[in-house]
């Protein structure tokens, strides 16, 4: 059967170690939408590789495909692949001819976007032009990596582009677009990567009867409409998003993943936020630094609640759960079970201002007792009696068997039921 790994929180569930864990049984891992806004770090017999773009299947020599649900800078994809290929025979990697390509204005306009807000108001992106891109893409203006064949089309849809972009680049003292250059910039990016494009329909045929792995990118609670809007991703990170971004009408199956406490970058409601001692430990042991963007994370204890959304609107019918190590030393670890005794069902999780109304003052807390070093631990019989107290709980909160622990960032430290 296909699966997908879906992050159930906001991003950086530790996504990329499972899909590498997972991705021996698969012929093909996808990716379906988002940029190089997402990154991981896969540590693999001592070796490290960090990842935006390609999904981590590549490391064990899989083949990998982005969908035309991504939005893609070829600066970056270039490097990218380059690093991967010192380290990888052979990588194959597949571009949809149909993914929508992010240019410098695109990064331009992020940035400004941002300066046009109040403090409290800023989305914090990781400033890599997604959310502009995506708007081009909605708007019919992108250039798409088809296009790269014709020198013609490419200045064509830049001029139209410039027209459009260049009062309000001039108005903030962005600099304007620059059609050479920007052609000759993307006329040399598609020489490196020509041979990458594929049509969707290559894809299909050549997959058809073969195992897929699709990797979400962000999580759940960043969902474009299913998020806290406007804090959100401009994508549909959710799972059914899959058939979409990946132009694949397949069958698959939903593994919810999800860290043993949570954490968010960027603004937005985060209703079990810890302001105190203990979310600065966790960000310290867990190392809650965004790997795009190295803004510390924000820590708070794990919030039931909003999982049980997600495991909702993404059909998850079985969970992996993550670095419950870094909580092995706390005197007492927590589990948000209700916002000031509402359920889930009572919230509207995609509006921010009913989200930011509730805090960890309002929140109803489960304590459980920590549980000690767990990390050389390979059987899920010999977890402390603790962790699985806390484990047995939230299957029965949510309902949905927990398949797989994490528990440190190698693949052996990896927990299959
Ligand atoms: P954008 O995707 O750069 O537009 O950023 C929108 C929001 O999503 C910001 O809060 C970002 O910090 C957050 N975000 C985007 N990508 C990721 C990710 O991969 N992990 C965690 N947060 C992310």
């Amino acid at each position: 059967m296909n699966k997908a790994v879906i992050g159930l929180q906001w991003g950086d569930e530790g996504k990329g170690k499972i899909v590498d864990f997972l991705s021996e049984d698969f012929d093909l891992v996808v990716r379906y939408q988002g940029g190089n806004n997402a990154g991981h770090t896969v540590i693999v017999d001592n070796n490290t590789y960090k990842l935006n773009l390609i999904p981590s299947g590549v490391i064990r020599g899989k083949d990998c495909y982005l969908g035309q649900g991504v939005v893609l800078d070829l600066e970056h994809f270039s490097k990218e692949f380059n690093q991967i290929r010192k380290k990888v025979l052979n990588p194959k990697v597949f571009l949809s001819s149909n993914i929508s390509l992010i240019l410098d204005y695109h990064k331009q306009l992020d940035k400004i976007n941002e300066s046009i807000l109040n403090n409290n108001k800023k989305i914090g992106t990781t400033s890599k032009g997604i959310g502009p891109a995506y708007q081009d893409k909605v708007g019919r203006k992108s250039i798409k990596l088809y296009d790269l064949k014709s020198k013609n089309i490419i200045e064509e849809k830049i001029y139209a582009i410039k027209r459009f972009y260049d009062p309000i680049l001039k108005k903030f003292n962005e600099s304007e677009i620059n059609v050479e250059q920007t052609t000759e910039d993307l006329i040399s990016f598609y020489d490196l990567v020509k041979d990458l494009i594929v049509d969707n329909s290559f894809v299909k045929k050549v997959y058809r009867n073969k195992k897929i792995l699709f990797e979400g990118a962000q999580g759940a609670l960043l969902d474009l409409d299913h998020g806290s809007y406007p804090f959100v991703t401009s994508s549909n990170t959710v799972s059914s998003n899959i058939i979409i971004g990946s132009a694949l009408q397949v069958d698959y199956q939903t593994i919810g993943i999800f860290k043993a406490y949570a954490t968010r970058v960027g603004n937005g409601p985060f209703p079990s936020e810890l302001f105190d001692d203990i979310g600065d430990y966790i960000a310290e042991k867990g190392v809650e630094f965004g790997t795009v963007t190295k803004r510390k994370r924000r820590c708070g204890w794990l919030d039931l609640v909003s999982l049980k959304y997600s495991c909702e609107i993404n059909r998850v019918t079985e969970l992996c759960m993550t670095k419950a190590d870094v909580l092995n030393n706390l005197s007492e670890v927590k589990i948000c079970k209700s916002y000031n005794s509402k359920k889930y069902e009572d919230i509207n999780f995609s509006e921010s201002e009913i989200l930011d109304s509730l805090s960890l003052e309002n929140s109803d807390f489960e304590v459980f007792s920590s549980w000690g070093n767990i990390t050389k631990l390979s059987k899920f019989e010999n977890l402390p009696d603790n962790l699985k107290k806390f484990t047995s709980y939230i299957e029965n909160y949510l309902n949905i068997p927990i398949k797989i622990i994490s528990l440190g960032p190698e693949r052996n430290q990896t927990i299959i039921r």
